[in-house]
């Protein structure tokens, strides 16, 4: 496995691999690999002879408040990470060498013009202001870098998976996207990079989060509730139950544009953000139908 920092490389690697006539695959990261990472890459893999994985800190997607410099970087653990899991190469650029200037042309999701509720515009993106166009901006240089066949976006940040699909509908990209399901702790939080900033207690306190979607998604299955206020109560009563845990926003909505729904059929989600202490976690569960009857 290689670790390349320039676009020039990349490309190269990438063309000779083409020329090799093999599929090629992508997996774009912020690094800070963990397994819910690595499975992307046993997602992209079974159709990809050969697999891109990028890690770069995007500072476009941050905002003033948000966790940029404290993020963490840990290049060279990923990298080990990466090579065990049989990724080809690990693009790795400066910011600058992604953004020689403030970037003049910027993918910005529709509703970033129009200021309507719409996908992008709710959520995490009433939340965290110009996140999303920093997002969509850096993956459609990303795509057009690395030219990929296919690419692996994980279902915990659901919204994103959903705006990138859009982009490449929108835009035409020729880009299969690939969506991979939440790998969990064993205790049930979703792994993400930010998990490494919380201590012990905070961790246990953090597990009011998955709980709650649970309780959800519990109520719904065993009890038959469907009213979603009534089974978003449910929730908010698992996440109040627990100190120090301020809900951002926690809602049940379909799965395709992410609008609230007001009663819950199977394929609904619940969503929610959380902060706990100083970190932010983001989760969701879909409400699956019934498994059935034998
Ligand atoms: P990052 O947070 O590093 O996540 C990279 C990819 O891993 C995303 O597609 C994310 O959804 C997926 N992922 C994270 N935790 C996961 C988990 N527990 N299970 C499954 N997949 C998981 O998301 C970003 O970086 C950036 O916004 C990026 C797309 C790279 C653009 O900068």
């Amino acid at each position: 496995m290689q670790i390349v920092t320039t676009i020039a490389e990349v490309r190269a690697m990438v063309r000779a691999a083409r020329a090799r006539g093999d599929v090629v695959g992508f997996v774009p990261t912020m690094g800070a690999l963990h397994a819910g990472h690595l499975a992307l890459v046993d997602a992209v893999r079974p159709r990809a002879r050969f697999v891109v994985m990028s890690v770069f800190v995007n500072p476009l997607q941050f905002g003033p408040d948000d966790d940029m410099t404290s993020y963490p970087r840990t290049l060279e653990r990923d990298a080990a990470q990466a090579a065990a899991h049989d990724v080809d190469v690990v693009f790795a650029p400066s910011a600058l060498e992604m953004y020689r200037r403030p970037p003049l042309v910027e993918v910005a999701p529709a509703a970033a013009r129009s200021n309507e509720m719409a996908l992008d515009a709710q959520w995490e993106g009433a939340i965290r202001p110009g996140h999303f166009v920093g997002v969509l901006t850096v993956v459609a240089k990303l795509f057009h870098i690395v030219q990929p066949d296919l690419a692996a976006f994980g279902r915990k940040d659901l919204q994103q998976l959903t705006l990138v699909r859009a982009m490449v509908q929108d835009l035409d990209m020729p880009i299969d996207i690939v969506a991979v399901p939440t790998v969990r702790a064993p205790d049930g939080l979703a792994l993400s990079s930010r998990n490494a900033y919380l201590t012990a207690p905070e961790r246990a306190r953090a597990l009011a989060v998955p709980r709650a979607l649970h309780a959800m998604v519990a109520a719904w299955t065993d009890s038959g509730v469907t009213d979603a206020d009534a089974l978003t109560a449910v929730g908010r009563a698992v996440l109040a139950a627990e100190s120090d845990v301020t809900v951002d926003y926690l809602a049940i909505t379909e799965a395709e544009r992410l609008t609230p729904v007001a009663a819950v059929a199977a394929g609904a989600v619940a969503m929610v953000a959380a902060r706990v202490g100083r970190t932010r976690l983001i989760d969701n569960v879909a409400f699956a139908p019934p498994a059935a009857a034998p």
